[in-house]
């Protein structure tokens, strides 16, 4: 399918947390337009059968693409771990998605071949970026833990609490005791704790933020397929969400980095 290069790019999400994945592709490319999908009435995702994200999954796609989008980015891990495949199955477009851009990310990275993965239980128990990062190499060892809590501890805005701590170094403390010199932050919300989290780690192990990775991917498969803007002028915005914008806004814009513009309220 032929897609116009000055069509925006569609990202979705479960709620608020791929803002992080948006902000990082505002500072990469910063001369394209953005039509951002967060199913806020529904979220979190996390936490919910494979079915059931599926299905909402699907939804999202087909909204999106009657947007005239001309590259799909699933910014959730827990779309991306179990529906991946049924939105390239739907889509015209290139679809991208967070864990593919992270194994990739973490397998560049890692020097010792051992890498932890942390992420919701729908995503860990998913297996899906120990399948991914298998898929490129076999004999990397890779450790996965579920950390529940992260998610509304983020979303309280307790980034650097000492609760958050406690619990990091909970979390963390199987992985981290397999020697791991690389650690996959599989989660939307998870780049917010990169302090905190690096911190508890250690120095010896590089976190690698699957928001950063999808904008580096983004970056490529623009130039790949010649579909970059070529409109060097201020580009546009769009913010759709199921519930009512009032909470999507307050801590949007903390995700985000900078104030949220036109949010939009969408009626299912
Ligand atoms: N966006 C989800 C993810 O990246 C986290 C929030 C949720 O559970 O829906 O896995």
């Amino acid at each position: 399918m032929q897609v116009d290069p000055k069509s925006p790019i569609g990202v979705f999400d479960s709620g608020v947390g791929g803002l992080t994945v948006v902000r990082a592709l505002m500072e990469r490319l910063p001369f394209e337009n953005i039509v951002y999908f967060g199913d806020t009435a529904r979220v979190p995702y996390g936490v919910k059968s494979v079915e059931t994200i599926g299905h909402y999954t699907t939804q999202i796609a087909e909204f999106l693409l009657e947007k005239q989008v001309k590259l799909l980015i699933i910014a959730c891990n827990t779309m991306a771990a179990v529906a991946a495949q049924q939105v390239q199955a739907l889509s015209p477009v290139p679809v991208l998605d967070v864990i593919d851009a992270g194994a990739i990310g973490a397998l560049a990275a890692t020097r010792n071949q051992q890498i932890g993965v942390i992420g919701t239980p729908t995503t860990i128990n998913s297996d899906a970026y120990a399948q991914a990062i298998h898929r490129s190499d076999p004999n990397v060892r890779v450790y996965s833990q579920a950390c529940a809590l992260f998610v509304p501890l983020v979303e309280e805005g307790w980034l650097d609490h000492p609760v958050t701590r406690l619990t990091a170094q909970d979390y963390l403390k199987t992985v981290l005791a397999q020697e791991v010199d690389t650690l996959v932050l599989g989660c939307t919300h998870y780049p917010l704790l990169k302090p905190l989290l690096q911190e508890v780690a250690g120095p010896s192990v590089r976190l690698i933020d699957s928001a950063q990775a999808m904008a580096q991917r983004t970056a490529a498969l623009l130039k790949e397929q010649q579909i970059g803007n070529p409109n060097q002028s201020k580009p546009r915005y769009d913010f759709f969400v199921t519930d009512v914008p009032l909470r999507f806004q307050t801590i949007g814009e903390r995700f985000l980095g900078r104030a949220l513009p036109n949010v939009h309220l969408v009626k299912w």
